[in-house]
């Protein structure tokens, strides 16, 4: 644990890597930024605002469908990007490798697709109860138009998963699971190579939603053996409008397209159209090309600082915070998992959570308050909504200080 007052010690330069991000050094509403709001979204480094701007400038063409020097030129640096990311997650092939607009499309084109093909009446999928939104309703909506059954693992009161809960609810109906590998609200981080296994003896496959975890961990999809693995380019700081799909080629290819139109198609006639191979049958219409080259900038910024170097100084942000907000009375940690990352959700007793944010917003300090998108996490803990603070690298025990000394006033004012 550290010290109050003590510097937090990192292999990072942590001030050298701020001057990397423009809008760090920005004001709102008069005071420097202090933005604790990255499980939102992430901010963005030089190098990728560079990489946006300069294809806009310099390399605007389209994709895959062109002769002309330019239209090739941003194809193969287009193409480099899904290499660039299939060398980080460690895919088998750059094919495994869809381009969506994030974390959300990915969830849908899976439960479209994969719902088309292989889910029945009576079939059962499973997901959590500390799911985003955006891996509950796609799958309500596969439930309500096969006719299948939606099964929730449970959680425990410090937001972890209950794993022989899970065991009990995979039967020979199970066509699916889908779980997060980390929770955005509690920080929670789930084991997921033992829910991948469990799943797997019961010979069903898994999608992981990892909107939270990539910018955090390094994830290798070969060695976790997930059958699905997603994410959204803007919480790994890249552009926002791109995500990312891996899935194992087997699947994919037997998977209906889930949007159809240009580019997804081999050849097309009013009696039969034949569609693409991997992975352009899962992409059509113009793709985001300058948010795909942008994120492969993003994923290489990371991977130079180091994935492990990150992880270990938010640690040290989270615990620091962690010691810290416990110290002010009334304050209750929503979200007490053994093995968490740097997101803190809180509620201070008798106070509103956007009372206490808008306070904060004043002071400088951008939190996110709410239900997360996650209703079935605050009526598990009889909450309306929490206060979280999330850090990235580039935040600092400074920054935690102030903050407490904000929340601390917010509270006295309204009290
Ligand atoms: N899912 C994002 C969050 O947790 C938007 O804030």
């Amino acid at each position: 644990m550290t010290a109050p007052g003590a510097t937090l010690k990192s292999s990072l330069d942590i001030k050298k890597i701020r001057e990397d991000f423009p809008i760090l050094s920005s004001e709102v509403n008069g005071k420097p930024l202090i933005y604790f709001d990255s499980a939102s979204t992430a901010q963005k480094p030089k190098v990728v605002i560079d990489s946006v701007s300069n294809f806009y400038k310099y390399q605007n063409a389209n994709v895959h469908r062109g002769v002309h020097t330019l239209s090739q030129e941003i194809t193969v640096a287009y193409e480099k990007a899904r290499v660039t990311i299939q060398h980080h997650l460690n895919a088998a092939h750059p094919h495994e490798i869809i381009f969506t607009k994030g974390a959300t499309e990915s969830i849908n084109l899976v439960a479209h697709s994969f719902g088309k093909k292989y889910i029945q009446e009576g079939d059962e999928i499973i997901i959590s109860e500390m799911e985003h939104h955006s891996n509950i309703l796609p799958w309500q909506q596969v439930c309500e138009e096969k006719g299948a059954i939606l099964k929730v693992i449970p959680m425990n009161e410090a937001g972890e998963l209950m794993l022989d809960e899970f065991e009990k609810l995979l039967s020979p109906k199970t066509k699916i699971v889908a779980v997060n590998h980390i929770s955005n609200t509690l920080g929670t981080i789930n084991p997921i190579k033992a829910i991948i296994e469990l799943a797997h003896r019961n010979h069903t496959p898994i999608l992981i939603d990892g909107a939270q975890a990539v910018s955090h961990t390094l994830v290798d999809v070969q060695s976790l053996d997930a059958d699905f693995y997603c994410f959204s380019g803007h919480k790994l700081f890249g552009p926002t409008g791109v995500g990312v799909l891996y899935g194992k080629e087997k699947y994919l290819n037997e998977m209906p397209p889930y949007q159809v139109g240009g580019g997804t198609i081999k050849t097309v006639t009013f009696k039969k159209t034949e569609y693409a191979d991997l992975p352009l049958k899962f992409e059509a219409g113009t793709p985001h090309i300058a948010g795909g080259i942008g994120l492969a900038e993003a994923i290489k910024y990371v991977n130079l600082l180091g994935l492990e170097n990150i992880a270990a100084y938010e640690n040290s942000l989270l615990e620091y915070a962690t010691i810290e907000l416990n110290k002010i009375e009334e304050l209750r940690i929503i979200g007490n998992a053994k093995n968490k990352t740097s997101v803190i959700s809180f509620v201070v007793e008798g106070l509103h959570p956007f009372d206490i944010g808008t306070i904060l917003d004043q002071l400088g300090i951008a939190v996110r308050t709410g239900h997360h998108c996650t209703q079935p996490i605050m009526q598990h803990y009889g909450i309306q909504g929490t206060v979280r603070v999330s850090f990235a690298f580039y935040n600092t025990k400074d920054e935690i200080d102030t903050f407490i000394k904000g929340l601390e006033r917010a509270i006295k004012m309204l009290k």
